[in-house]
């Protein structure tokens, strides 16, 4: 699924041409930012699925998933500042939760930044619970991390591979 229309506004697999846009929000969202280099590696990376949206064409937010075994690990969900608060993140992890189940994933599983409510407030609208949480996770700040899971009810794993499964385990970077 490379490209998903939906109420003005489009879900597209991340390529090389957005990487600029992407970077200028990932440096603005994130006290430790991803490099461009970690970008690029999600490009390439076989069991990562990840998506930019784009409002009229502009590039507002992004987000992906490692679909590993039976368990999509939600590895980034960003929305621009100044289109915060307006559903915009709520419809990109909605998004990435029903990719993940149609893949057959049983679990989302993701870590947050202890202080940051906001994203909280959001993964737990959606159904995700605190599952623990990781001490000192984050190198600079040594901020903790809350780790969250949501059960999606996939089979993946069960039986012989279906229809757009990918084989295990993911394919080489
Ligand atoms: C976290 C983030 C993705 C949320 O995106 P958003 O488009 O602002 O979120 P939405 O407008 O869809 O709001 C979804 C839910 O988030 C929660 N939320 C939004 N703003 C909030 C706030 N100021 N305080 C607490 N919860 C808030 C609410 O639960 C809201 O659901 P509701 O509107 O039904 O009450 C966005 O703020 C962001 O990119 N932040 C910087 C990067 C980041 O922290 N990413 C998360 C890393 S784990």
């Amino acid at each position: 699924m490379s490209r998903v229309v939906q109420d003005g506004v489009t879900f597209v697999e991340l390529r090389e041409e957005h990487l600029d846009d992407v970077m200028a929000i990932e440096l603005e969202a994130y006290p430790e930012p991803w490099t461009a280099g970690l970008f690029r590696d999600e490009i390439r990376n076989g069991c990562s699925f990840f998506y930019v949206l784009l409002k009229d064409s502009e590039v507002v937010g992004y987000g992906g998933f490692w679909l590993v075994l039976d368990e999509a690990h939600i590895t980034s969900v960003t929305v621009r500042d100044g289109y915060r608060g307006r559903g915009l993140g709520k419809r990109l992890v909605a998004f990435l939760l029903r990719l993940a189940g149609e893949l057959g994933a049983r679990t989302a599983t993701l870590e947050v930044r202890a202080s940051n409510i906001r994203a909280q407030g959001l993964y737990l609208g959606l159904g995700f619970s605190v599952v623990g949480v990781r001490a000192g996770y984050y190198p600079k700040s040594g901020e903790d991390a809350i780790v969250m899971l949501k059960e999606l009810g996939g089979s993946r794993g069960e039986g012989e591979p279906q229809d757009g499964e990918r084989s295990f385990p993911c394919e080489e970077m």
